[in-house]
C-alpha cells in the first residue's frame, strides 16, 4: 500500500493510544493475503485458500504487530528497558523496536534452541542476549518474576498491549475479503496469537464490519501439544522450535477461541508440518518457517478428513519468514552441483 502508516495509525480507533502518544513503529502490518494457486487441488479441497504472509513484517514475523503497541505503551509509561523470553521471534521484534524507541533490551532465550536467523537479529540490534540452560517455559517464568520486581517492561504476550496490537491481523483479513473467512488456521505456541486474532474478529463483528465469525483452528506440534492433551508437557519436542512450548501463557484464550468459534485445537506431527512447509515453497513460491506451516498442516488434515464444504474460504496465518531458519531448510538432501566456471560445463548440466 502507498504510505502504509503501520498498524497503530491504520487502526487507531481500535487501539488504546491517544493523540499525544508517541508511536514507535517500523511500519508493520499491511501484509499480503495471498491466494494459493495449486495446493487446494493437490489436497483435493473445494475451497478458496489464502495465506496471510506475516513473514513480510519488518522483523519477519507477526510479533511486530503487538510489539509496536507494547513498546509504544512502555515508552509512554516511562520504561527505560524491555525484557522478554522467546523462542526467537519475539526477541528479534523486541530488539528492533527497542532500538527504535531508544530503550535497552534484554532477551532471554532457550540455549541452543532458537533458529539462527532470529539470533542474528537480536545480536545485530544490540540486545543483551541471555541464554538460559532450559526451556522457553522456564525462561518466561523468570522474566515474569524479574519484571514484577524490577524496572524492566515485560513485552511477552502476557502483556495485554501485545495482544491488543496483534488483533490487527484479523482486521486486515476482513478488510481484504470483505467478510470473515469460514475457517482461520494458525499455529499455537504460547497461544497469544490465536487469542488476539479471535478478539479482533469479535471486535469487527461487534461494530458491524462483518456479520459472521470464522471457526478458529489452532495447530500445535504433536510433541508440544499441551492444550490438545489437556496437561502441561514438561519436555516439549518439535522441529518447529518457535512453538516448542509446554505450558502456554494464554491457554485459556486459546480454548475460548476454539470453543466459542466452533473450531478446535489440533496437533500436527513434525512430518506433516515439514510436508506443508515444503509444499508451500515448492508449489506456491512461499517460504515460511516450519512453525508457520503447522497452519497448513492443519488444513491438509481437514481436507483428508473431508471436513471442508464446497466454497469454504480458508485463511492460514503464516507467522514467520522462512529465512529465519535456514538450517531446517537445508536439512533435506538437495542436489549440490559443482562445475568449473565454463560455458561448456554449465551447458552440460542444462542437458544441451
Ligand atoms: N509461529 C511463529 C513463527 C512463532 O514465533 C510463534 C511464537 C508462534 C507461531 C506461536 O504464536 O505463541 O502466539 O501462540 N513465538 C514466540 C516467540 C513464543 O518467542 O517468538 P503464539
Amino acid at each position: 500500500l502507498p504510505n502504509w502508516p503501520g498498524v497503530i495509525e491504520n487502526y487507531r480507533e481500535f487501539l488504546s493510544v491517544s493523540e499525544s502518544t508517541k508511536i514507535v513503529t517500523l511500519k508493520e502490518g499491511g501484509t499480503p493475503l495471498l491466494p494459493l494457486l495449486r495446493i487446494p487441488d493437490i489436497i483435493k479441497a473445494p475451497i478458496s485458500l489464502y495465506v496471510k504472509l506475516e513473514g513480510q513484517n519488518p522483523t519477519g514475523s507477526f510479533k511486530d504487530r503487538g510489539m509496536t503497541l507494547a513498546v509504544t505503551k512502555a515508552l509512554e509509561k516511562g520504561a527505560k528497558a524491555l525484557i522478554c523470553a522467546s523462542t526467537g521471534n519475539t526477541s528479534a521484534s523486541a530488539a528492533a523496536y527497542g532500538v527504535r524507541a531508544g530503550l535497552k533490551v534484554y532477551v532471554v532465550i532457550p540455549e541452543g534452541n532458537i533458529a539462527k536467523g532470529k539470533l542474528a537479529q537480536a545480536v545485530m540490534h544490540q540486545s543483551v542476549v541471555i541464554q538460559v540452560q532450559g526451556l522457553f517455559d522456564q525462561a518466561l517464568e523468570v522474566v515474569r518474576d524479574v519484571s514484577k520486581t524490577h524496572p524492566v517492561a515485560l513485552v511477552n504476550s502476557v502483556n495485554p498491549d501485545r495482544i491488543e496490537g496483534q488483533q490487527t491481523v484479523a482486521f486486515e483479513i476482513c478488510d481484504v475479503l470483505g467478510s470473515a473467512p469460514t475457517f482461520h488456521f494458525l499455529p499455537v505456541g504460547n497461544a497469544g496469537n490465536i487469542t488476539a486474532s479471535w478478539m479482533g474478529f469479535k471486535k469487527y463483528r461487534d461494530i458491524g464490519r462483518i456479520a459472521a465469525l470464522p471457526k478458529m483452528v489452532g495447530v500445535q506440534a504433536e510433541g508440544a501439544a499441551p492444550i490438545v492433551l489437556g496437561h502441561v508437557v514438561p519436555n516439549p519436542r518439535t522441529i518447529a522450535s518457535a512453538i516448542r512450548i509446554g505450558n502456554p501463557a494464554s491457554w485459556t484464550g486459546a480454548t475460548n477461541a476454539s470453543v466459542e468459534s466452533g473450531g478446535e485445537i489440533i496437533a500436527a506431527s513434525d512430518e506433516h508440518i515439514l510436508e506443508a512447509y515444503r509444499m508451500l515453497a515448492r508449489e506456491e513460491g512461499v517460504f515460511c518457517e516450519p512453525a508457520s506451516a503447522a497452519s497448513l498442516a492443519g488444513v491438509i488434515a481437514y481436507a483428508r478428513k473431508g471436513l471442508f464444504r464446497q466454497g469454504d474460504v480458508v485463511v492460514c496465518t503464516l507467522t514467520g519468514h522462512g529465512l529465519k531458519d535456514p538450517e531446517t531448510a537445508l536439512s533435506v538432501p538437495y542436489t549440490h552441483i559443482s562445475v568449473p566456471p565454463s560455458r561448456e560445463a554449465v551447458l552440460e548440466v542444462l542437458g544441451f
